[in-house]
């Protein structure tokens, strides 16, 4: 390839150009400091100044209020699924929504770690296919948490309705933090893989209430939101190019208008393409029409497998790249994230009517 092209990967994924400019521009001589982002020491007032900026602009973009901690830490949104249970776990109770792979992956780690765990709702039975309703008697009063994963990265289902709990709520938003508009304040904690809408991967952005910091105490150093929160993300060497780029996200998300301009566009983006699978002959989406469907993550098929295939290599000859499905479902799959320009997405939907129409 000698240009760019439009990747439709689950992650890590698309940035924007912008962004990568700006950091090649600054890649050798950072604010006039004669050295790059990569080699500033963490404790150097110019790399506070980026992290202090990127928290602001996280805090500007999602209204988080003044008792909401935000960190930058790592291990993925995987070290989360032992971090939560391990922090919050006073009972040793935990409620779980399980609505795919990455749910899954969480329960199976908070059972790991000793908690009994209550799954009040599930759409494991039809692979995942829809956002089960979830009756909120069944939830445990007396349980540490309900956690949720709103955007289900691989099954291409979403809700971003919060059941009306009196526990605290957790949720995984690694595939859909900033791509629309939600209240902060009906979490208790919220967590993000940074490699989707925020930056590269290695950064997890947890956004902590306050009073769910320090709840067990004795826990391993690194393991413990309190040193985190203690220390407001520097306690050992921070992700610093990471969290650095995610600055450059926030910044040019702030400047096109935050995180409503990007909902408005991913909605237009994302119908863009459904319409052109659903008015299609040879082409399925897996969630079918309505409220359920992600506008992240959009996974399609077509009932034989020979044309998945010869869709991805054509699709892939036009710079329509990275589109294969997860293992568990088949087929293609298209990440829409908020850095995909809304041309990609019309190039896409474009050559599916083109396929469509050679192949049916
Ligand atoms: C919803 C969700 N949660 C968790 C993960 C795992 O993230 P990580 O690789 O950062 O551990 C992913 C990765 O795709 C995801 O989509």
């Amino acid at each position: 390839m000698t240009k760019r092209v439009y990747n439709f990967s689950a992650g890590p994924a698309v940035l924007p150009e912008k962004v990568l400019q700006q950091a090649a521009d600054e890649m050798l001589n950072y604010a006039g400091s004669g050295m790059g982002v990569m080699e500033l020491s963490h404790r150097s007032s110019t790399y506070q100044k980026i992290i202090d900026d990127a928290e602001a602009g996280l805090r500007k973009l999602m209204d988080i209020p003044a008792n909401y901690k935000v960190l930058f830490l790592q291990g993925g949104a995987s070290l989360q699924f032992a971090m939560i249970p391990m922090n919050f776990g006073v009972n040793k109770k935990a409620d779980y929504i399980n609505t795919g792979e990455w749910s899954g992956k969480a329960i199976k780690e908070a059972k790991k770690l000793g908690m009994d765990v209550n799954v009040v709702a599930s759409s494991e039975e039809s692979t995942f296919s829809f956002f089960p309703e979830v009756d909120v008697n069944k939830v445990r009063k007396d349980a540490d948490y309900l956690h949720i994963t709103p955007n289900n990265t691989i099954f291409g289902t979403k809700c971003m309705d919060v059941p009306k709990v009196s526990i605290p709520v957790v949720a995984d938003m690694s595939s859909n933090i900033m791509s629309e508009k939600f209240n902060v304040t009906d979490y208790a904690m919220i967590y993000a893989g940074a490699q989707k809408n925020i930056g590269p991967a290695g950064v997890v952005i947890v956004i902590i209430r306050e009073d769910m910091i320090g709840k067990i105490k004795g826990l391993p150093t690194m393991l413990d939101y309190k040193t985190h929160v203690d220390a407001a993300s520097m306690f050992n060497t921070p992700p610093t190019y990471g969290i650095y780029i995610a600055k450059l996200v926030f910044d040019h998300m702030l400047a096109l208008g935050g995180v409503e301009y990007f909902e408005k566009l991913n909605k237009k983006k994302a119908a863009i393409i459904y319409d052109a699978i659903d008015n299609s002959k040879l082409f399925k989406a897996h969630v079918k029409p309505g409220k359920d469907r992600s506008l992240m993550n959009i996974p399609f098929f077509t009932d034989k497998e020979e044309l998945n295939e010869k869709f991805l290599k054509q699709a892939s000859a036009e710079g329509l790249v990275t589109l294969k499905g997860h293992r568990s479902v088949g087929g293609m799959r298209a990440s829409i994230y908020n850095a995909m320009p809304i041309e990609g997405c019309q190039k896409l939907a474009d050559f599916i009517k083109k396929f469509d129409k050679e192949n049916a």
